[in-house]
């Protein structure tokens, strides 16, 4: 019997709906069982998220200075992969992930074992998995594949949708902008990946030591983003400390501060980035073969082929 821990954190039901569409298939499975663990902060998150509270969760996510979980016990404590789903808060992991891989239940559990995350987020998750891949080798444990799924809209539409999204509870289409959010279909065929694990735990009979879910386009990495995100979190990471200097979630002087910050980020975002983005692309021949190498280091260990695509997919 191999046992399978599935972590996960939603706000909206999202990334539950995911991890059950991609377990599916290992619940048929008579040589599997599953341990379903969904954590919660022991202070919950508000969803819609009300303006201020959305803001300042900020310095400490992008820290890595998360808010305690709310005690769980794991029967049994040893696994023979943990499946960890999270979404991305700030280029960052959402906190109560970043609790639990920092936490010593967390990184016992996590020890010797290989790992499969499954990310779903806007579009930005590169430097929140880079911070998500050193938390594990923290806690010894083996990063084996990593799936992800992104909102489909284009960057400049879901600008717009996610944040509606998150401050309102409001993900419907509107205004001729999509629907917020990863789409049904892609959701149902996550399955793929379950029917992939099934048959990987078959094959390497002992310990798994091997990305079980290349050649089925488990990750896309979009080379245009590469740059924006190591030059977003680093401005995250300054701003992060400097308004962890101004006070503690909530003071006065602290919210003053994040209040010029807003602004600062959107004049950030209306001007400098798409000049930015345009001088990029002007640039972006001369930078073919670099942006192809880290497109490869961001998409591993799982990469974006598709070679399996036709043995996994549902008929
Ligand atoms: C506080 C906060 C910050 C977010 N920051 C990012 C981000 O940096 N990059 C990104 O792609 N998505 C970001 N998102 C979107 C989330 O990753 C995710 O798609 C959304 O919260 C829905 O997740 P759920 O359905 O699992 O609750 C953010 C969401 C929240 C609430």
């Amino acid at each position: 019997m191999k046992r399978i821990l599935v972590i996960s954190y939603s706000q909206t039901g999202q990334l539950h709906n995911i991890t059950q569409s991609i377990t599916a298939p290992l619940e048929d499975d008579k040589g599997i069982e599953l341990t379903h663990l969904k954590l919660e902060s022991e202070k919950s998150f508000p969803f819609p998220w009300p303006f201020w509270t959305f803001f300042d969760t900020f310095p400490e996510t992008v820290a890595l200075q998360p808010a305690p979980l709310k005690p769980f016990t794991l029967e049994p404590a040893e696994f023979d992969l943990v499946i960890l789903a999270y979404q991305v808060w700030f280029l960052s992991p959402a906190m109560p992930i970043t609790a639990f891989l920092q936490s010593t239940q967390g990184r016992l559990v996590l020890k010797d074992t290989p790992v499969i995350t499954v990310i779903a987020c806007r579009n930005m998750w590169l430097m929140a998995q880079e911070r998500v891949k050193e938390m594990l080798a923290n806690a010894q444990a083996k990063l084996i594949d990593n799936v992800v799924f992104t909102d489909k809209g284009s960057a400049l539409a879901t600008f717009i949708t996610t944040p509606r999204w998150m401050l309102t509870g409001k993900r419907d289409a509107f205004l001729g902008f999509p629907r917020a959010g990863i789409d049904d279909e892609t959701i149902a065929q996550a399955s793929r990946f379950g029917r992939a694990i099934s048959q990987g735990f078959k094959q390497q009979a002992n310990k798994i030591d091997q990305p079980l879910l290349s050649g089925l386009q488990a990750v896309e990495v979009d080379e245009r983003l590469i740059a924006s995100e190591k030059v977003g979190l680093r401005s995250f990471r300054v701003w992060s400390k400097l308004l962890r200097l101004a006070g503690k979630p909530g003071d006065f002087p602290r919210r003053c501060l994040l209040f010029i910050y807003i602004l600062f980020l959107v004049s950030l975002i209306l001007t400098i980035v798409p000049l930015s983005m345009l001088l990029r692309k002007l640039l972006r021949p001369l930078q073919k073969n670099s942006l192809l190498r880290q497109k490869s280091y961001y998409e591993a260990p799982s990469g974006s082929g598709k070679e399996r695509m036709k043995d996994f997919m549902d008929a």
